[in-house]
């Protein structure tokens, strides 16, 4: 049994906002303490390269766990690939009133209704400066829009240009359910426009700094097929140069059984696997694996990774399952995908990318 596991029935007591608030203060003023627990042992077939960037393994940390870029470092440690950090927006802001993080324990599910709050873009700037340096994985930023700003292409726009140099890669984010329209922007009427906007930024910034950062979409996994076709056009259109998929859901029809199910805001968490590996296929098979995927949604051991990896994904990311079964988990999906790739006969996991949606 995992020390994390021994500990849980504890961390558990503690209201989840004031838990994870706590995890943050720990991790930053600990940074050595992940290299005591973990091994963090590369595989030389887990080893991807993408957009130029190499990655030692595909399993990412998600956004809004270091929204701030405060622990970014310590991530590193507990063996990922790669660390997305944020949402930023470009000012600081609470989010919704608490309590607004549940977790449904039965489910293996979390429900948030955070609204992006953070320390905005001056202090993030002041901590991936800090972190820029030293860290060894790529270094995602993941950006957002204030609550109260009417036009969120500026706030996009405003935010690329103070992070493009900065990052590894960029995710555009409009895809969190707490935000009041934010979503919207995905639809048919606005996505094409707002794409090209923010690839054009992409181009003046490419032009000017020489130097390559792909920009990510992240998606939501509330989509119809015919979303999806929409969205598939405009991301190819524009080139941007890959998709998250996807974010927490709004749907409660999926068997819930605790307590919180009720409670408004964005579904992560087992409950979310099928429904984001939908996105993924359909996603996947309508750009003919051209673009890559990064996976994200209700993975908590080797073989979730290795279903999204098959569906298409080039690489994943978790979030929730962390809460459960703590940072060890990395390590451990880690060794298991390593494995489980070798006996199927692949040299390295990126022959595993898609071959489940080819067949
Ligand atoms: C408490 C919490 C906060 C989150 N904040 C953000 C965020 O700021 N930006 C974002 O793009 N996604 C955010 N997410 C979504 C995760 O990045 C991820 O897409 C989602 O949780 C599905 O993955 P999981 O099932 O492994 O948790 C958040 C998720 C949780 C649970």
């Amino acid at each position: 049994m995992s020390l994390y596991k021994i500990f849980r029935p504890a961390i558990f007591k503690i209201e989840p906002e004031t838990a994870h608030n706590l995890a943050i203060d720990l991790l930053r003023f600990l940074p050595n303490a992940a290299s005591l627990f973990c091994l963090n042992k590369n595989y030389d077939n887990l080893h991807t390269k993408l957009w130029n960037l190499d990655f030692t393994n595909p399993i990412g940390m998600a956004a809004g766990f270091d929204k701030n870029a405060a622990v970014a470092l310590t991530l590193e440690k507990f063996g990922f690939g790669f660390v997305e950090c944020g949402t930023v927006t470009p000012l600081a802001q609470i989010g919704n009133p608490q309590p607004r993080i549940f977790r449904l324990e039965r489910d293996r599910a979390i429900i948030n209704r955070l609204g992006f709050n953070n320390l905005g873009a001056e202090n993030f700037a002041k901590n991936i400066a800090e972190i820029s340096p030293k860290i060894s994985v790529p270094l995602g930023i993941n950006i957002g829009k204030n609550k109260d700003t009417e036009d969120a292409l500026l706030d996009y726009l405003l935010l690329l240009q103070k992070f493009y140099e900065k990052a590894s890669y960029i995710t555009v984010n409009i895809s969190s359910p707490n935000t009041k329209n934010l979503r919207d922007l995905q639809n048919e009427n606005q996505l094409d426009l707002f794409l090209s906007e923010i690839m054009k930024k992409k181009n003046e910034l490419k032009n000017s700094s020489q130097k390559n950062v792909p920009i990510l979409l992240k998606i939501a996994p509330d989509l119809t097929l015919s979303e999806i076709e929409t969205i598939v056009e405009a991301v190819i259109k524009n080139a941007v140069d890959g998709v998250i998929i996807s974010n927490t859901t709004i749907d409660r029809n999926l068997n819930l059984q605790s307590t919180y199910a009720a409670e408004n805001g964005g579904l992560s968490g087992q409950p979310l696997f099928a429904k984001s590996n939908e996105i993924l296929k359909n996603f996947y098979k309508l750009t003919q694996g051209k673009i890559p995927l990064i996976g994200v949604g209700g993975i908590a051991s080797a073989q979730d990774a290795y279903e999204k990896i098959k569906w298409g994904a080039s690489m994943v990311q978790i979030y929730s399952a962390f809460i459960y079964e703590g940072f060890g988990l990395v390590e451990r999906i880690k060794k298991d995908l390593s494995e489980m790739i070798k006996k199927d006969g692949f040299k390295n996991i990126a022959q595993a990318v898609g071959v489940k949606s080819n067949s």
